[in-house]
């Protein structure tokens, strides 16, 4: 086989796969992780990609090759960036959330109330959990920061932002949090004398909002997530902060029940400190669902597409993803470049057909196709 061989897709060669795609902005690395403060302020301050100008459909087709090129790029680069949608969950989850967290903002200290994100994997608990820290952040930085020290505040971190990485210890747990925070720590650094700088780099930076990801490895059977849960109680007891978890099965996880015995259940703390916000993935045929298809296509940046088809296939979009958000963006961003380099400029079940999507989604399409 020849070594530059091209694939089956048009134009794509197997050994140059970014000759088509604008890489990211600014310069030419990947964003930066969002693991430490850096990345987390990159990803707070980048702002919303927006959709390309398009052409009237005369000026289209008058464009020559080149310049369909370069429209192609700049298309492509913006499904791939796509601004989260307004979808029914993330706007109530964010107007509670936020009124919650302003309400606990001058509350005494102590425990304050928190918000559990539970639900499926890639049913947009991450992202509605960042977009929550990010829309928070940018309102404390206009509203409050200039009012402290008359702006003269030397290290804002009003948001922290942790991924739990699995099972850890509490040591680990706090050097994920120093370690996000930019606080050097020596490697004999004690829990007690971790936590001392936790609490107050929390306080010295104004940190107000604190979304800890993944959370369902804390599954209450498991000695040490019970140290880590008695732990995050510690410090949201500390800490002047509203406290958000998103993970896979909070409830099934025994987070909140602290245990999973019914005894256990009704003397939990977390569970009387959380407000817990199921997250599911569409149902077939429900408004929400339909919503969700005609908000992605009007915002797609294609030549051709009559609005109002995507809703037309809505069963073929449900049965190929389950209605799992992750695999519904992926299909519909996917499948509009797709048709940008097929020419077609619109997404037609054929162009649907040729995305691959994960696994999961794969195996339940299968499933559907032969109960039909
Ligand atoms: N409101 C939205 N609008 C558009 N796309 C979205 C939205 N919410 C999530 N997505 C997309 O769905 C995909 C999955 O989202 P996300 O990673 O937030 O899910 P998750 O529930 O945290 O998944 P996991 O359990 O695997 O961590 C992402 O690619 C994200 O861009
Ligand atoms: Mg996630």
């Amino acid at each position: 086989m020849s070594a530059t061989k091209k694939t089956g897709t048009k134009g794509f060669n197997s050994q140059d796969p970014f000759q088509n795609i604008e890489i990211h902005v600014e310069g030419l690395l990947p964003p930066p992780p969002i693991v430490r403060i850096e990345g987390w302020q990159y990803f707070v301050h980048k702002p919303n990609a927006v959709r390309p100008v398009m052409p009237s459909v005369d000026e289209f087709v008058a464009m020559s090759a080149k310049e369909k090129k370069e429209f192609g790029k700049l298309r492509k680069k913006f499904h791939s960036e796509m601004p989260l949608l307004e979808t029914t969950a993330l706007s109530r989850i964010h107007s509670e959330s936020i009124r919650l967290a302003a309400m606990n903002y001058s509350a005494a200290p102590g425990a304050r109330m928190g918000i559990v994100l539970d639900g499926l994997g890639t049913v947009g608990k991450s992202s509605i959990a960042m977009e929550l820290g990010k829309k928070y952040e940018l309102s404390w930085r206009k509203n409050i920061l200039p009012k402290i020290q008359g702006g003269n505040f030397s290290r804002p971190i009003p948001v922290v932002y942790a991924t739990l990485p699995g099972i850890l210890t509490i040591s680990d747990f706090n050097r994920l949090i120093t370690s996000f925070m930019g606080i050097s720590v020596p490697a004999s650094a004690t829990v007690p004398w971790l936590n001392d700088r936790i609490i107050d780099a929390m306080q010295q930076c104004g940190t107000s909002l604190v979304i800890i990801d993944d959370i369902h490895f804390l599954q209450m059977r498991n000695r040490s997530a019970q140290t880590i849960n008695n732990h995050l109680k510690f410090l949201a007891s500390c800490v002047s902060a509203t406290f958000v978890y998103a993970g896979i099965n909070v409830e099934g996880s025994g987070l909140l029940a602290e245990g999973n015995s019914k005894e256990n259940a009704f003397v939990s703390q977390t569970q009387h400190r959380f407000k817990t916000f199921p997250i599911s993935q569409f149902t077939k045929n429900s408004s929400d669902f339909r919503a969700l298809l005609s908000s992605f296509e009007a915002s797609l940046a294609l030549m051709n597409q009559p609005l109002g088809s995507l809703v037309l296939m809505s069963d073929f979009i449900h049965d190929r993803t389950a209605g799992f958000m992750g695999a519904i963006s992926n299909l519909i961003r996917e499948g509009a470049n797709v048709a940008i380099e097929d020419g077609k400029e619109q997404l037609t079940r054929s162009i649907l057909e040729k995305v691959k999507l994960a696994f999961a989604s794969e195996a339940h399409q299968n499933s559907t196709t032969s109960r039909k």
